[in-house]
């Protein structure tokens, strides 16, 4: 018998190599290997040669058994591996969540700085605290050391409301001109030390590009036993510093006058003013953004505090403007429009909440 186990195996191995799949790959292998397979009816065969034939096709047959083996084996791996990506194609599962429609509503500049504000204050242990809209006299101007008819009433243009139950003038309720009737409430609950902030609306009869008849301050009050000018200073200091969220800023402190604090003083900050833009933090020009001083004995005395015991400073400061300065926005009238193409514009997002270590501002508005 003549075998050419050399060509078989090129056969054989061509075979192998084109099987489309593990299934004809099997096929293949028992018409090889199997019971009745080429290789094994030819190794049935071998008995009947004689002994030379039969130990040189032996040999050649095992090596050809052993090649077709490796080829067999090769093939396998190669279609499974084929088999495997095919399957892993078809069975893909997006695993990502499909992306967010945008959110529509954004928070209002005025809130964005709220926050602000509050979460410095809040950093260095100032509690928040809160007085009502509508104020009577006593307590927004004359516990302020601003008696009837004092000339300082002046400096605000007061919203009166009617008393219901008197027809004396002063008996008349206002909309609260400033958030400093809120010292005085946050006195008379008598628990001291004293460490707030007061944030909210504020009423004046005023309207151009940066005054509206509504807006936004917050007032700061500190009392203890040994509070001094330096403490209010430092305090500002820290809090402008936060606030416009940089390493250093110039500031001035220029001797001022409000009835309820002695002495009084406007923190200015250094800025620059050129044509079309103001830039807060540098520069040769200064910008007011705030009055303060040292309680005066007399508001101590309506707060019923003992002023020769206790002291301390309080500030207030216009919120809106801090807005405005911050995230420059020209006009202030535009805050109140109401406007949800402004809102886009200039709001923030809702979730982001500015807090002292995940950031103020970081996520934007105007500076986005
Ligand atoms: N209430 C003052 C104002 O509205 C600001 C102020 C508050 C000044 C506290 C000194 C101390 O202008």
């Amino acid at each position: 018998m003549d075998i050419n186990t050399e060509n078989l195996k090129a056969e054989m191995v061509a075979e192998i190599n084109q099987a489309a799949d593990i299934k004809a790959l099997e096929e293949l292998r028992v018409a090889i290997l199997g019971k009745k397979g080429k290789i094994t009816e030819m190794m049935k065969t071998l008995g009947s040669l004689p002994q030379e034939e039969k130990i040189a096709l032996g040999k050649n047959l095992n090596i050809l058994k052993t090649e077709v083996e490796k080829a067999l084996n090769a093939q396998k791996s190669a279609l499974e591996t084929k088999e495997l990506n095919a399957r892993l194609a078809s069975e893909t599962i997006d695993v990502t969540l499909p992306v967010r429609p945008e959110q529509q509503g954004r928070l209002h500049p005025i809130s964005q700085i709220y926050e602000e504000v509050v979460a410095i204050f809040g950093q260095m242990g100032f509690e928040v605290a809160e007085g009502p809209d509508i104020e009577d006299q006593f307590h927004n101007f004359n516990a302020l050391n601003m008696p009837a008819n004092h000339p300082a009433r002046q400096m605000q243009d007061t919203f009166y409301i009617p008393n219901p139950d008197s027809t004396d003038f002063d008996d008349s309720f206002v909309v609260r001109t400033h958030t400093s009737p809120v010292q005085i409430r946050t006195m008379e609950k008598n628990k001291l030390p004293i460490r707030v902030v007061a944030p909210g609306r504020t009423y004046r009869s005023d309207y151009d590009a940066t005054h509206t008849p509504m807006f936004h301050q917050i007032e700061g009050l500190v009392i203890d036993t040994d509070t001094t000018m330096a403490h209010l200073k430092g305090c500002l200091y820290d809090f402008i510093k936060a606030f416009f969220e940089v390493d250093e800023i110039p500031v001035r402190y220029r001797p001022s006058f409000f009835p309820f604090t002695e002495p009084s003083a406007e923190m200015d900050i250094g800025c620059l003013k050129t044509k079309n833009e103001l830039k807060v933090g540098a520069g040769t020009d200064w910008l007011e953004v705030l009055g303060c001083g040292m309680v005066h004995p007399n508001v101590l005395r309506a707060g019923g505090i003992d002023p020769d015991k206790y002291q301390g400073f309080a500030f207030g400061l216009g919120l809106d403007r801090l807005a405005m300065l911050k995230y420059g926005i020209p006009d202030l009238r535009t805050f109140f429009e109401s406007d949800v193409r402004w809102l886009k514009h200039y709001g923030f997002v809702p979730l982001d909440m500015a807090s002292m270590t995940g950031g103020l501002s970081n996520n934007g508005g105007a500076a986005r």
